[in-house]
C-alpha cells in the first residue's frame, strides 16, 4: 500500500478533515447495515424452511412468540430482512454521494491553492519553469491526485464492508468462511504483487508523455507561421501522434490489469460455492440444512466481491496516479518558495512617495547559481522625474537590469535602493514600488478580452473607470484607433489581439501603464514596432505631456533617446559610459559606432 496520499492531510481545510471524519462513520454504519442484512437472511431462510426450529432456538423471554402461526413468523423474518436492506441500500447510496463530493471538493480545493501559489511565485520561477509543465500539473496531476483520493475512500469503505461481510460469515460458518478467504486472499496477493511495480511506472509514463503532448501542442500553434511557411507540420505531428499513443497506451494497459482479478476472482468464487455443495451434500446434510448456508454464502459473496474489487481497482490506481501527488506536492508546499506578500494587499501606491533617486549599487546577477554574471558589478542612478535612456547591444543585459530595477528579479549581490532605502531586503517597499511602476515591454500581452479590459488590465469590468481609461487611450494615441471601432472600447480583441498592427498593441501596453496610474515607466523597446516618424513624435508627446513621470527607456534605435536627460550605455552586463546624447557622442567611440549602424 502506499501512504503518500497520507502526505496530503495538512493540505486539508478545516471543513474537509471533517467531511472525511463524516464520511468514516458513515461507512461504519454502512458495513453495520450490511452485517444486518446478510445476517438475516440465515434466520430468515431456516423460517422459510424449518419454522419450528427458530421457535426452539428462541431464548426463554421469548416463548410467548411460540404460540404464533408459523406464517407469521416467516411474514415478521421477512419484513425485518426488507426493512434492513432498503435502508442500508439507502445509507450506500448516500454514502457514495458523500464520497463523491468530499472528492470533489478536495480535488478543487488544490487546484485553487496551486494556482493561488503559483500565481505568487517570483518571476525567476517562472522563467525557469515551462508552461506545458505548469498546466499538467495544475489539470492533468491534480485529476490524477483526485482519483487518488476517491480510491483511497474507496479503500476504507470497501474494507471495512468486506472485513464485516466476512465476520457474519465466520458466524455463519467458521471452516468455510476461513477457506474461501484464503483461496481468494491468497489469489488477490499473487495478482497484486505481479502487477504493482508496473502500474508505477505506468502511471508516470502516462503524464510525462501528455506532458510532451502539451508542450507540443503549444510549441507548434506558438510557431503556427513558421510550420505553415516551412510545410513541417509533419515533425510537430510526429511528435504529438508519438506521445498521445505512449499515454493512451499506458492507461490501456493499467485499466487491463485493474480489470483481470476480476474475472478470475469471480471464476473462483463460482467453483468455491459449487465445492461447497458438493462438500455440503457429501456430508449428508439435508436440503433444508444447506439451503441457509448456501444462501447467505451466495449473496455473502456477491456483496463481498463488488467491494474486493474495488479495494484492488483502488490500490492499483493509488499505485499508478500516486507519483502526480510526488509532483503536484512542490506546488502545495509553495509557502516556502512563495515571496510574503499576503500581509500587504492593503499597501497602496500613493503610500510611496519618492522624492530623490531610484539606484542600483553594486548589484551582480545570473539566473542560474553556477550560471555565468549577466549583470556585473553595476552602479546606476535614476534621478526622479527624469528620463533615461539605456542602450547597448542585444544581449548585454539591458532587459534584465529593467527586470531587477522592478524588483522582478532580485540581484545575487547589491541591492535595489530607493530615495536611500534598501527595497531588495524590505517586502513592504518591495510591494508598494511595483504598485508604483508600469512596465512596456516589446510583446504585449494582450487577452481576449474588450479594448477596456486589457487597457484596464487585471481590473474586474464592473469597477473600470471608463473616463481613465479613455484618458490613458488618448495619451497612448490610441484612442482614435479604439473609437472607430464599431463596439468602442468593449470591442473585442481577439486572442493574442491577432487581428492589431504591432504599433497598435504597443500603444494599448503604454495605455494600460497610464491607466494603471504608474509614477515610473519602464519602455522595453516599446516603440520598436513603430515607423521612424511615428516613434519621434510619439516620443516627443510622451515626454512632453507627462512631466511628472520617471521614465526609463531601452532603445531600439538611438534617435529614441535622443531626448533624454540622461543616457546609460551597456556593454556585456557592464555599464561601460553615461551622459547626455551628445556628451556621449562626443566621447564614447561605442556610441558613436552604435549611432553610425543606426
Ligand atoms: N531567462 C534567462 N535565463 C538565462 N539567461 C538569460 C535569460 N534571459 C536573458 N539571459 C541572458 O542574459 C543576458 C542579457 O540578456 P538581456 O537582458 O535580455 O539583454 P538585452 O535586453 O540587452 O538584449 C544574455 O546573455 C542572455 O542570454
Ligand atoms: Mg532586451
Amino acid at each position: 500500500m502506499n501512504f503518500s496520499a497520507f502526505s496530503l492531510l495538512p493540505y486539508l481545510s478545516k471543513n474537509r478533515r471533517l467531511e472525511l471524519l463524516f464520511f468514516l462513520a458513515l461507512s461504519i454504519l454502512s458495513s453495520f447495515l450490511e452485517i444486518g442484512s446478510l445476517g438475516s437472511l440465515y434466520p430468515f431462510l431456516q423460517a422459510v424452511l424449518n419454522p419450528k426450529k427458530i421457535i426452539e432456538s428462541l431464548p426463554i423471554g421469548f416463548s410467548g412468540l411460540s404460540r404464533m402461526h408459523e406464517n407469521n413468523i416467516i411474514l415478521g423474518m421477512g419484513i425485518i430482512f426488507l426493512v434492513i436492506v432498503v435502508f442500508s441500500t439507502v445509507v450506500r447510496i448516500y454514502t457514495i454521494w458523500v464520497q463523491q463530493k468530499l472528492t470533489a471538493n478536495i480535488a478543487a480545493d488544490l487546484s485553487i491553492s496551486s494556482f493561488d501559489n503559483l500565481l505568487k511565485r517570483p518571476y525567476i520561477w517562472h522563467i525557469t519553469h515551462n508552461s506545458s509543465e505548469v498546466i499538467t500539473r495544475l489539470t492533468e496531476d491534480v485529476n490524477q491526485v483526485r482519483t487518488v483520493i476517491l480510491s483511497g475512500l474507496n479503500i476504507i469503505l470497501s474494507s471495512l464492508i468486506v472485513l464485516s461481510l466476512g465476520l457474519t460469515l465466520v458466524l455463519i460458518s467458521p471452516h468455510i468462511t476461513l477457506f474461501a478467504t484464503f483461496i481468494l486472499g491468497s489469489s488477490y496477493i499473487i495478482i497484486y504483487r505481479l502487477t504493482r511495480g508496473t502500474f508505477y511506472r505506468e502511471g508516470k509514463e502516462r503524464i510525462e508523455s501528455h506532458q510532451r503532448s502539451i508542450k507540443t501542442l503549444q510549441e507548434s500553434l506558438g510557431g503556427i507561421r513558421d510550420i505553415l511557411l516551412d510545410d513541417s507540420q509533419s515533425v510537430f505531428l510526429n511528435d504529438y501522434s508519438q506521445s498521445v499513443n505512449i499515454s493512451r497506451q499506458a492507461v490501456a494497459r493499467i485499466n487491463f490489469k485493474a480489470q483481470i482479478p476480476r474475472y478470475l476472482i469471480e471464476g473462483i468464487t463460482i467453483l468455491l460455492i459449487s465445492g461447497l455443495v458438493f462438500i455440503l451434500v457429501l456430508q449428508g446434510k439435508n436440503i433444508s440444512n444447506i439451503i441457509p448456508v448456501l444462501g447467505s454464502f451466495t449473496l455473502g459473496a456477491y456483496k463481498i466481491l463488488q467491494p474486493l474489487q474495488n479495494v484492488f481497482v483502488a490500490l492499483a490506481s493509488i499505485k499508478s496516479n500516486s507519483s502526480s501527488i510526488e509532483r503536484l506536492l512542490p506546488y502545495l508546499e509553495g509557502t516556502q518558495h512563495r515571496e510574503n506578500l499576503d500581509s500587504l494587499i492593503s499597501t497602496k501606491s500613493e503610500d510611496l512617495i519618492l522624492e530623490k533617486n531610484i539606484e542600483l549599487r553594486d548589484v551582480w546577477f545570473r539566473y542560474q547559481s553556477a550560471g555565468d554574471w549577466v549583470i556585473k558589478d553595476l552602479n546606476l542612478r535614476i534621478p526622479i522625474g527624469s528620463r533615461v535612456g539605456f542602450v547597448g547591444p542585444t544581449g548585454s543585459g539591458k532587459s534584465t537590469i529593467v527586470d531587477l530595477i522592478m524588483g522582478l528579479l532580485k540581484p545575487s549581490k547589491g541591492g535595489l535602493i530607493l530615495d536611500g532605502y534598501n527595497a531588495s531586503e524590505d517586502i513592504d517597499l518591495m510591494k508598494a514600488w511595483r504598485h508604483y511602476i508600469a512596465h512596456v515591454p516589446q510583446y504585449i500581452y494582450l487577452s481576449d478580452a474588450s479594448f477596456a479590459e486589457n487597457i484596464a488590465f487585471g481590473v474586474p469590468m464592473q469597477e473600470i473607470d471608463l473616463l481613465r481609461v479613455k484618458e490613458s487611450a488618448q495619451k497612448a494615441q490610441v484612442s482614435n484607433f479604439i473609437e472607430d471601432q464599431a463596439l468602442g472600447y468593449f470591442e473585442t480583441i481577439g486572442e493574442r489581439g491577432i487581428g492589431l498592427s504591432g504599433g497598435q498593441r504597443q500603444r494599448i501596453g503604454i495605455a494600460r501603464a497610464l491607466y494603471k496610474g504608474a509614477r515610473v515607466l519602464l519602455l522595453d523597446e516599446a516603440t520598436s514596432a513603430l515607423d521612424n516618424k511615428t516613434e519621434r513624435e510619439f516620443i516627443s508627446t510622451l515626454l512632453s505631456g507627462n512631466d511628472n513621470l520617471t521614465i526609463i527607456m531601452i532603445a531600439h534605435r538611438l534617435s529614441t533617446v535622443e531626448k533624454c536627460d540622461l543616457i546609460y550605455e551597456f556593454s556585456f552586463g557592464k555599464l561601460v559610459d553615461n551622459g547626455t546624447y551628445n556628451s556621449l557622442l562626443e566621447n564614447s567611440h561605442t556610441f558613436r559606432s552604435l549611432a553610425k549602424t543606426n
